[in-house]
């Protein structure tokens, strides 16, 4: 079982990244940008969408151009207090612990960017349990991770390796936080597993764009 610890200390390192997080991750998730954009305006994200782990509003701004109303929830206010520069008119923001989620009601589609890789193996079908009471029958859900080629960025964690890494802040705080890579051909097959029917493709090195839907239909 993943502890605790590490998933507070995963939320606690966000929410003390929230400020400086721009700084590396616009120019490191530029370069792929139009490659991920291509598959996100394919017109399966439109209506009400739900985002989940929003951040600082990098991908909310896309959606909320393409969609009638978004709701975006992350765990740290202090990633959506930075989010909330962009003023976006159709966008509710609200704090939600993902780990601990029950959805109230339904989206046509629900997104999320860089978040399923701080999913650990344990959590997994739980989290894709509340992603389908979130969606209506018809919805689609798209998500972008990284692919393996990533890893060579990370630090490995000396206490768990398969599913850790070490983060450091520019101040020298250092965090442990769940990282978990999954190539497309293991997402797909896990998803398949539990009922969606995925197309997963690397859409820039480094990059995955998956489109899933509930299997029985
Ligand atoms: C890698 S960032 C991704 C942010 C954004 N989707 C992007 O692509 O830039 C991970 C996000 O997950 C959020 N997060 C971490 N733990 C969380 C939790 N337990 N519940 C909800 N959000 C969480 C963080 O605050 C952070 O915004």
């Amino acid at each position: 079982m993943t502890g605790n610890s590490l998933i507070d200390s995963q939320l606690d390192y966000y929410r003390a990244r929230a400020a400086e997080y721009d700084a590396t991750f616009v120019p490191y998730m530029d370069p792929a940008l139009d490659s991920v954009l291509e598959r996100l305006r394919a017109k399966n994200i439109r209506g009400e969408v739900l985002e989940l782990a929003s951040g600082t509003g990098y991908w909310t701004r896309h959606l909320s151009g393409l969609a009638d109303r978004v709701t975006a929830l992350d765990g740290s206010a202090e990633m959506i207090a930075e989010a909330r520069r962009y003023a976006l008119p159709n966008v509710d923001f609200r704090q939600q612990d993902l780990f601990d989620w029950t959805p109230e009601r339904r989206w046509d589609a629900v997104f999320f960017a860089h978040w399923l890789a701080h999913v650990p193996d344990d959590k997994f079908d739980a989290f894709w349990a509340a992603v389908g009471r979130a969606l209506r029958p018809d919805g689609v859900v798209e998500f972008v991770d990284v692919t393996d080629h990533e890893r060579r960025l990370e630090q490995k964690d000396d206490q768990e390796p398969e599913v850790a890494v070490r983060r450091n802040l520019k101040d020298g705080r250092s965090f442990r936080i769940v990282k978990v890579f999954r190539s497309p051909a293991q997402l797909e097959e896990r998803l398949t597993a539990l009922g969606w029917t995925c197309r997963i493709d690397e859409v820039h090195p480094g990059f995955l764009y998956a489109t899933c839907r509930p299997a029985a239909r």
